[in-house]
Parts: C-alpha cells; sequence; structure tokens
C-alpha cells in the first residue's frame, strides 16, 4: 500500500512514544520507508537504538550534532520525504509548529518543509482541552497540517477523555490515505458536510438531523483517489476522514466563510445539510420563561446560501461545483430546478421523506442531474454513491498538470 513512499517519523517526548514503535513496524510492513527523527524529551521514552532497529535506518536526533548536518540536515530529511508524521505529538510540539518556532531538528524541519504533514496528538486531556492548545490546532488545521486522533479513552495519568494517541493501525491508514496515488491526485478538492448550529441564546439553537455521513463518505472517497480534501464540516455525528484538512465550524456563516478561505480549488461538493435560517437576534442571556404561559417569538433570518454564494462567483469559482437536493416531494422536478437556481454544475437529487429512512441512514439513492441530461443510480450505501461520484469527478476533471 506504501511501497516507494518515505516516511519522517517524528517522536516527540511522551508517554506515547512507546507506540510509535510499532507505527513504525506497520509502516515497513505496508512497504514505507521510515526516517525516525526522535527530540530530546523523546528519548527518555525510546531509545534511538530500538527507533533505528525496528527503522533499520541511522535516527535523527535533536542534537547539534555536526555529523547528522553534515550528511542529511533538516533540508534534505525533508526533501527525501513522501509525509512528514508527527506521533506522537506532544501539545509543546503542537504549540511549537502552531508559533513557527525552529529551536531543534524536529520544529527546524517541521518549519522547513513543504511537504504534508499529519499530526498524531497524545497528552493529558486537560492539555489538549486547554484554550492555548485549540487556538494552536485550529491554527494549524488551517495551515493544511493533517490530525489523526486523538482517541478517547483511559489514560497513562490515571484519567480517562480526549488526549489518548491514535492505534498505530490508524495512524497508518491516515499515512496511506495522505499518499494516496489515483487520479485526482494534484487535485485540491473542498466538501462540505454535517448540520449547522444557529445559536438562539447560549444554551439553544436550531440543527437539523443530518449525520454527515454522506459528506464524510465523498470526502473520503475523493481522498482515496488521491485527491487534497479540505473537509468543512459542522458538528457532525460521524467522525471526519483520515487523511483530509478538517475545518470545524458550527454556523452556516463561518462555513461559507471557511469555504471562501479554502479556495481556490479544482472543485466543490456541497454536502452540507445547511440551516437555511439563524435567529435574527441571538441573545447574550439565557431567554426565560415569563411564568405567564406565553412563549418567545424567535425572529428568524435566512442564513447565506453557501453553495449559490460559490456556484456564482465571479472569478475563483471552482471549475466543478456540485450540489446535494434533499426533496420530499417532486424530487427532480424540484432539483432539476434547483440546480439552474444555485447555479451549480451538478447536483445530486435525493429523497428524504421519513419512509425512505434516507437522512441519518446508510443508504442513499440518487440522480445525477447535470446540464445534458439525468442518471438514476440505484440504491446503494452511502459510500458507494460517494466512490462513483468521486470517481464521476476524477473523469471529469481528468488528470492535473503533472499529476
Ligand atoms: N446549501 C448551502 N447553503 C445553504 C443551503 C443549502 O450550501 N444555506 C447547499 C446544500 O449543501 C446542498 C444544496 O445547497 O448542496 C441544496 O440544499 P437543500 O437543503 O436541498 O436546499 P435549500 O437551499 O435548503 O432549498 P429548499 O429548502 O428550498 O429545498
Amino acid at each position: 500500500m506504501l511501497a516507494g513512499k518515505r516516511v519522517v517519523l517524528i517522536i516527540g517526548g511522551g508517554i506515547a512514544a512507546f507506540k510509535a514503535l510499532e507505527l513504525i513496524r506497520r509502516l515497513r510492513e505496508q512497504g514505507a520507508g521510515v526516517t525516525p527523527v526522535l527530540t530530546g524529551a523523546a528519548q527518555e521514552f525510546v531509545t534511538p537504538l530500538s527507533a533505528s532497529a525496528l527503522a533499520a535506518e541511522k535516527v535523527y536526533r535533536d542534537l547539534f550534532d555536526l555529523n547528522d548536518e553534515h550528511e542529511m540536515g533538516h533540508i534534505e530529511l525533508s526533501r527525501a520525504a513522501d509525509l512528514i508524521v508527527v506521533a506522537p505529538a506532544t501539545a509543546d510540539l503542537l504549540a511549537k509548529m502552531a508559533a513557527g518556532l525552529a529551536n531543534d531538528l524536529a520544529s527546524t524541519l517541521l518549519l522547513a518543509t513543504d511537504k504534508r504533514v499529519l499530526v498524531a496528538p497524545a497528552m493529558n486531556l486537560r492539555m489538549w482541552t486547554h484554550p492555548a492548545t485549540r487556538r494552536n490546532v485550529a491554527t494549524l488545521a488551517r495551515d493544511g497540517v493533517l490530525f489523526v486522533g486523538p482517541d478517547e479513552g483511559a489514560m497513562a495519568c490515571g484519567e480517562f477523555g480526549p488526549g489518548r494517541m491514535s492505534e498505530p493501525a490508524d495512524i497508518v491508514a491516515a499515512v496511506a490515505a495522505a499518499l494516496a496515488d489515483g487520479p485526482l491526485k494534484g487535485r485540491r478538492i473542498v466538501v462540505t458536510s454535517g448540520p449547522t448550529r444557529e445559536p438562539i441564546d447560549p444554551v439553544r439553537y436550531i440543527a437539523n438531523r443530518s449525520s454527515g455521513a454522506q459528506g464524510t463518505a465523498v470526502a473520503r472517497a475523493l481522498a482515496a483517489l488521491g485527491a487534497r480534501v479540505v473537509f468543512v464540516t459542522g458538528p457532525a455525528r460521524v467522525p471526519p476522514p483520515a487523511g483530509v484538512e478538517v475545518v470545524r465550524v458550527e454556523t452556516a456563516r463561518q462555513m461559507l466563510d471557511a469555504v471562501q478561505q479554502a479556495l481556490p480549488a479544482d472543485a466543490a461538493v456541497f454536502a452540507a445539510a445547511v440551516a437555511d435560517w439563524r435567529a435574527a437576534h441571538e441573545s447574550d442571556s439565557k431567554i426565560k420563561k415569563t411564568g405567564k404561559g406565553r412563549a418567545p417569538g424567535v425572529e428568524l433570518t435566512e442564513n447565506p446560501d453557501i453553495l449559490a454564494t460559490i456556484s456564482k462567483m465571479k472569478e475563483g469559482r471552482p471549475p466543478l461545483v456540485v450540489g446535494f437536493a434533499a426533496e420530499t416531494d417532486d424530487v427532480l422536478s424540484n432539483a432539476r430546478a434547483k440546480r439552474v437556481r444555485k447555479g451549480c454544475d451538478w447536483i445530486l437529487a435525493n429523497d428524504v421523506s421519513p419512509e425512505t429512512g434516507i437522512m441519518g441512514g446508510a443508504q442513499n439513492a440518487v440522480t445525477l442531474i447535470h446540464a445534458d441530461g439525468e442518471e438514476a443510480w440505484p440504491r446503494m450505501s452511502k459510500d458507494r454513491v460517494a466512490a462513483r461520484l468521486a470517481a464521476r469527478i476524477a473523469g471529469e476533471l481528468g488528470p492535473a498538470d503533472g499529476g
């Protein structure tokens, strides 16, 4: 799966560093060459000798070792790599990356590289949820750094929660997704997914039943064909796929903003179930009962239409814009009209009447509508719909220059 690929693996100093050894073994099993780089702190947890023995390669360390610089400095290490993986990525390493610090080999390499970087964070849950780490993670995600995990579970410090490093098998899957070769190699595609949440007051919001399953499947399928995917997701029930750039948003306006920031792109697929309306006036404090049995009125105002906004861009419009049409009545005629009204190239019409079980379910039945005609696809899993759509997009875009 990874034959001929070179992974530079930066091992940070955390208790999860021992899992990095298994990661080396599994990456090599898949055919990848692994160059380990150990931070100073990592050497307190694993020995350079064990990393080097498993990788069957020289280990680079955070020492100002003239021999290392002579043999292969940070620039050469980066040049040789197809992907840089940081596992475990400690809070300290993430902070350095976010700030652009370069005061040891690992951070210098990360600042100097133009290769993709995948991080597998591992830390105590309070460090993971600390506002400083939240800020750093958001900055790195915006910079295009890929994340895998962290998982939730029991931790070495005796606590339970998010912060545990992903299992080596999951990190290998994320590496494979990030390095996937395929007809979409060299293409950048934006995918929106999930519901949006529109606040009414600090504790209440308007949302919908979307699970994010279809958008997640589309992003995964596009990445599997080699695309670089920017996945803009609302608070979905299913976790985001591995190997894609994840941008998390809550509201429709944030989603539009994130999509605009992610451009330019070769294609954009709008699978999100965006709330059409939001509260016209968001209350800063919790709306209280009056005690007189009178319910408050919530005045609504329309949200921006993200698909229509992007489809109608005068400059920098992605060459292929794909929307979904969730309908309950007159599915096809509504979807045809929606395609024209919103100005997108393709629309996938689906029937979301409750009896179909599609909304929130595992299956979907879609009709692909474009300017030259329509194709009804048989009812199939959302994963198969996604794979078929990804293949169609690859066919439409053709090979990228140099791809
Ligand atoms: N969409 C969007 N921004 C919105 C509303 C919808 O980007 N504010 C996108 C969806 O992601 C989807 C397409 O537009 O790709 C159609 O969504 P749908 O809910 O079917 O259409 P609506 O615009 O909500 O139209 P209506 O409610 O009248 O059916």
